[in-house]
């Protein structure tokens, strides 16, 4: 057994800078300890788990492992400090931080909205952005930074059209939803982290509440109205519950798709056979899509609480242990996806963990898939050439982590 301290960057947000360093050290894990107890310095200590079926069997199983109280590893401190200040550890409380029938109900508001027959319908609408993204990467005159210009900015705009957002709040929703996924990018020497993070919940509790406001006097056909007149028991959405909600859909909606477009991008680049087989075969870009996010995996982690007693490959896990699942390291399992190390835009039906697996899986797959096809099926075919234009950098989180930067210098035909 390695030492429990000796796995930390596992949970240390600095350590997803370097894509390269987690991803060899969830490579060792998953051959040498698969169920690997991790004492962090600032954070619960956590059981990592890396194997494929054992993270499906942990979210096949929520009434063993459950979502509440910490769906997300973070610091110990400002668990405390959102106790007292919102009575919930996580400062929120959204679906992927709950179970049972509340959370059913909650999602079955949304779910038929998010399902394929009415995501294609949005097909026309998504293309009319992806082609603006590309007038910009035009007027840009040939050099860009794809992350930071392109992809952090059209699947936001997507998802806030779709949740009813006007276009001059985006800035304020992006660095919102940032500091909400990274505070610590954003302490200063006068601010620290937990200052950031709890005003960053404040602010965004604020926005929502007034939006909700105004649907409810002004109902239109976004997805904004839909929530804010929704009842559970006969009774509108409590204020907290509904603000969550919109923080799940405007964050998860965004930074992980952006992540998967960028990451999508950078794979093509640096896999020039695959970049070809696309443009040959355009017919490619469904599973294509759905390759790069798997490559890319976004969501680097969700954790879930252990209700009793029980054992996972035969090491005993006690009832109140955390487990945290790495996604990533599960879609580089060679014992569930073939030749996992490999991009492969020709890989069919893959049955990657990307969007999670099981009551919690995510309810935007759908879109995103359909948001980074067409990006990708729009983009490409209007190329002369693309190429990098300097080293790329990654966003240091340890739950939702892709590139910051992705340098390219382009002509367009
Ligand atoms: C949940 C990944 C895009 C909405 C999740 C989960 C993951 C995930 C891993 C947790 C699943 C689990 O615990 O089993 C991704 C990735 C995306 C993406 C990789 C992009 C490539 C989106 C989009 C939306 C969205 C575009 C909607 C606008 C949600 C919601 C949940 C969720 C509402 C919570 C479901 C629940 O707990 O019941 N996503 N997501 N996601 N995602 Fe996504």
């Amino acid at each position: 057994m390695s030492s429990s301290k000796a796995n930390t960057i596992l949970s240390e947000p600095l350590g997803y800078a370097n894509p390269e360093a987690i991803r060899s050290k969830l490579d060792e894990l998953r051959t040498t300890e698969p169920v690997c107890w991790v004492e962090p310095e600032d954070i619960r200590p956590y059981w990592a788990i890396t194997r494929y079926d054992d993270i499906r069997y942990i979210e096949s199983h929520p009434e063993l492992f459950s979502a509440e109280p910490r769906a997300v590893l973070i610091l110990e401190a400002l668990e405390k400090e959102n106790q007292e200040r919102f009575g919930e550890i996580m400062g929120v409380k959204t679906l992927v931080h709950m179970e049972g029938e509340r959370h059913m109900a909650l999602r079955k508001i949304t779910r038929d909205w998010f399902m394929p027959t009415n995501i294609a319908k949005l097909r026309g609408h998504v293309a009319e952005l992806a082609e603006g993204f590309i007038q910009r990467m035009r007027d840009k005159g040939g050099e860009c930074d794809f992350a930071a210009d392109i992809a952090f900015w059209y699947p936001l705009r997507v998802v806030l059209q779709l949740i009813g957002i006007p276009e001059q709040d985006e800035a304020q929703i992006l660095r919102l939803t940032q500091q909400l996924f990274a505070p610590e990018s954003f302490a200063t020497d006068d601010k620290d982290t937990m200052t950031v993070f709890l005003e960053t919940v404040t602010e965004m509790g604020g926005y929502f509440s007034a939006l909700a406001a105004d649907r409810r006097q002004n109902p239109g056909d976004d997805i904004a109205s839909i929530l804010s007149n929704a009842k559970l028991d006969g009774e509108l959405i409590d204020d907290f519950t509904l603000t969550s909600y919109f923080v799940l859909l405007a964050t998860a909606g965004h930074d992980t798709t952006s992540a998967s477009l960028a990451g999508g991008l950078q794979a093509l680049l640096t896999h020039p056979e695959q970049h070809q087989k696309l443009l040959a075969e355009p017919a490619l870009m469904p599973q294509a899509a759905d390759e790069m996010i798997r490559w890319v995996t976004p969501v680097k982690h969700f954790a879930r609480t252990v209700l009793a007693d029980t054992e996972i490959r035969g090491v005993p896990i006690k009832k109140g242990d955390t487990v945290a699942m790495f996604f990533e390291s599960g879609n580089r399992d060679a014992e569930a996806i073939e030749r996992p190390l490999e991009f492969d835009v020709t890989r069919k039906a893959s049955k990657h963990i990307a969007f999670g697996y099981g009551r919690h899986n995510c309810l935007g797959m759908h879109l995103a898939r359909m948001e980074v096809e067409t990006f990708m099926r729009l983009l490409l075919p209007q190329l002369e050439s693309i190429e990098l234009n300097g080293e790329p950098s990654f966003i240091p989180s340890h739950f939702v982590s892709g590139l910051s930067s992705l340098p390219i210098k382009y002509r367009f035909k």
